[in-house]
Order: C-alpha cells, then structure tokens, then sequence
C-alpha cells in the first residue's frame, strides 16, 4: 500500500485570498510529515493559481467535479482537459452532494471515472450509504452498485491509480453522526472484498479513504481500523490548527508511520 493518505475537500468554501494564506501555510506545515500523501481540493476558479503554488511540492491539486468531454455545449461544465492541462492530479467523483443534489448518477460517474483516466488523473470515487439505506440493511447492495457501476471497464492496470473514499452520507458535515470505528472497519473490509472481486490482486493495492465527520477525537480510532488507507476530512480541515492537531495525534499514535 502507499503512504496514507490525507487529504479535504472545500466544498464551496474559502475567499481568494483565504484559499490562497491556506495553501501557503500547509505547503510549510506539511514538510514535517514526508511520509504522507496530502491533497487538497478547492473551488474550481482558484485551481490554476493554487497549482502554480504547488508545482513540485509534497501536496497533490484535485478538482471537486468535472464533466466526462473534452468539450461541447455544456454550460457550466468543467473540461477534464482543462484540468489536466492546470496540472489538476486528483478528480474527486460522486461526492455524496453532488449525488443528492445534481442527481449524479453510476453510470455518468463510470464516464467521469474513464475520463480522469484519459486524462491522467487519480479518480477518487466516493461511495457510501444513506441513513435509509443502512436502516433497511441494504449498505453492502448499495456499495456494490456504487463500486461495479463507477468503475464498469476499469482494468487492473488502471485499478493502480484509483482511490475509493468512503463516506457515509449519514456521517457528513454538520448534521452528520460520527460514525463508530468498529462500524468503519466493517464496511471497510466488505469494500476491499469487493474491490478484489472486481479486480483480482490488483484490488489490494487500491487505497481506500474514509470521510464523514473526522476530527481530532475520532480520527486515531478511525485511521488505526484495518483497510482504512487514509483520511478525507472535511470541516475538521478547513481550519488548519485543528489540522494540525489531528496529524499530530495520528504520528503520536504512528499511524502515519504505515
Ligand atoms: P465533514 O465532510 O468532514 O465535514 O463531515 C466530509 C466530506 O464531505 O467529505
């Protein structure tokens, strides 16, 4: 497996000059932690800005969405070639509000995750149940959908430059429930199960992320649980002192020490 991951997406967060006091802050910040993969994810119009920031540094760039052309009439859309082309490394794909509230389907996402691909990007699909779902015990039906619809055609090869993030719609942002490690570690286990089913050996070496609700209490009993290769924080990372905090509860525990 490679180095655990660490990464947050914005949202629709953040002035200019906030993303920008943010980015050059945890550039320096993250240089006592060389054995973690950092990522961040803004708002799409600060991308080629911060990308100049980040050229050649320990953080990777991601992009919260794109569309699966290179082209066309698609008002509002974000070319994948536009992000390639910004040295944009990671596509975040199906987000749970991107799921619920532009009704982004599988179907549409497998061609979001073919086009990162295409345009040598890291797709990060993000998969998780609702709070129906685990209520009517149809948590494992739903990730399988997720997972064989969203990655339909992806080959081993491939399969060795995606990451899964799961979040539990239930466990997000500031009405989410934080969701129990033990919980975690399950639904973790089954995602790697199905992952080897999907892809054979290739699907051991797939990181998978888990998000919803991390913060400086949780994060050590979540990132210790077998198969979680990495955090996706959102608010607890927005505020870089709490951050902070968190990456240094993770290296006391040495959990980022793999
Ligand atoms: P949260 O967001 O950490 O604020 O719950 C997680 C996410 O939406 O990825």
């Amino acid at each position: 497996m490679e180095r655990f991951l660490l990464g947050t997406n914005w949202k629709m967060h953040k002035t200019f000059p906030e993303a920008v006091a943010y980015t050059e802050r945890l550039k320096i910040l993250v240089q006592q932690y060389p054995q973690c993969q950092f990522f961040i994810i803004p708002p799409s119009l600060y991308l080629r800005e911060l990308a100049e920031r980040l050229k050649g540094g320990q953080i990777l760039l991601g992009a919260q969405n794109m569309h699966w052309r290179e082209e066309g009439d698609y008002t509002g859309e974000i070319s994948p070639a536009w992000l390639e082309a910004c040295g944009v490394a990671v596509a975040e794909l199906g987000h749970s509000e991107r799921r619920q509230a532009y009704n982004e389907n599988d179907v549409d996402l497998n061609r979001k995750v073919h086009a990162a691909f295409r345009h040598n990007m890291i797709p990060l699909l993000c998969v998780g149940e609702s709070a129906q779902d685990k209520e009517y015990g149809v948590t494992a039906e739903k990730l399988r959908m997720q997972l064989k619809i969203g990655l339909f055609g992806v080959n081993p090869e491939q399969s060795s430059r995606l990451w899964i993030a799961y979040e539990p719609v239930w466990a997000i942002g500031p009405s989410g429930i934080p969701a129990e490690a033990a919980y975690v570690q399950a639904v973790h286990q089954m995602i790697r199960s199905m992952l080897l089913e999907q892809f054979g050996e290739s699907g051991r070496r797939i990181p998978i992320l888990y998000g919803g609700s991390v913060n400086p209490e949780n994060c050590v009993s979540l990132a210790v649980c077998s198969e979680v290769n990495g955090l996706f924080i959102g608010r607890s990372a927005w505020d870089l002192e709490k951050w902070m905090l968190i990456l240094e509860r993770l290296h006391m525990a040495g959990v980022l020490e793999g």
